[in-house]
């Protein structure tokens, strides 16, 4: 398995994982499929500073990560919120850890402060893998989302990067 900045062209991939758990899953509160439109211009809004990357097995895509704005004012600038999902049937191969380990590399020589996962408070697995990498609990929002009839919690966790990983022209996060 390779993890590599994701292409226009692995962006059906993408969305195939990440559609899965639209329909499927309380780990997205997205409601409705990502249509192949709005992945083109959710990729369009990522670039260097926000990275979009996939595991690639045998030339095909297995998994996908992305560090996205954390929000948009600009004084937000020096945190991300990371996104991962791994192809139903593939969990528990060490797939999510390796791309979650790439993304907190890649954001450290960024020059990020910080990066914040938003995650079901159902979702053991994902909170699990966050914690096992060293993100720890800030936050508990009580039944701010709402899908397949349930209320739900969000939790918010983060990672504090290590100071100093500035990118080599020396202007981090001013992008
Ligand atoms: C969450 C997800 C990305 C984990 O990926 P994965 O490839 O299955 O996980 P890994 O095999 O790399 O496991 C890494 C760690 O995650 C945790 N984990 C994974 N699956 C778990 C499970 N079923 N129960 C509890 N912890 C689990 C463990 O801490 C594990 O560490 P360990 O192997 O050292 O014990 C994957 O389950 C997934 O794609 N889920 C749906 C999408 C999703 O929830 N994305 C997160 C949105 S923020």
């Amino acid at each position: 398995m390779i993890i590599r900045p994701a292409t226009h062209a692995d962006l059906p991939a993408i969305n195939a994982i990440y559609n899965h758990y639209v329909l499927t899953s309380t780990c997205t509160y997205q409601e409705e499929p990502e249509t192949q439109g709005e992945r083109e211009a959710w990729f369009a809004t990522h670039g260097e500073r926000h990275p979009v990357t996939v595991a690639e097995h045998d030339g095909v895509v297995i998994g996908w990560g992305s560090l996205s704005p954390f929000r948009s004012r600009g004084g937000y600038r020096f945190s991300v919120e990371n996104s991962v999902y791994v192809e139903q049937g593939r969990h528990g191969q060490g797939i999510g850890k390796a791309l979650m380990i790439d993304l907190i590399a890649r954001a450290t020589a960024l020059g990020y402060r910080s990066i914040v996962a938003g995650v079901s408070a159902d979702q053991t697995a994902s909170i699990s893998l966050h914690e096992r990498l060293g993100f720890t609990r800030v936050a508990l929002f009580q039944e701010v989302g709402y899908k397949f009839a349930t209320w739900l919690d969000v939790a918010f966790l983060q990672l504090m990067l290590p100071p100093g990983g500035l990118d080599t022209a020396g202007q981090s996060g001013n992008t």
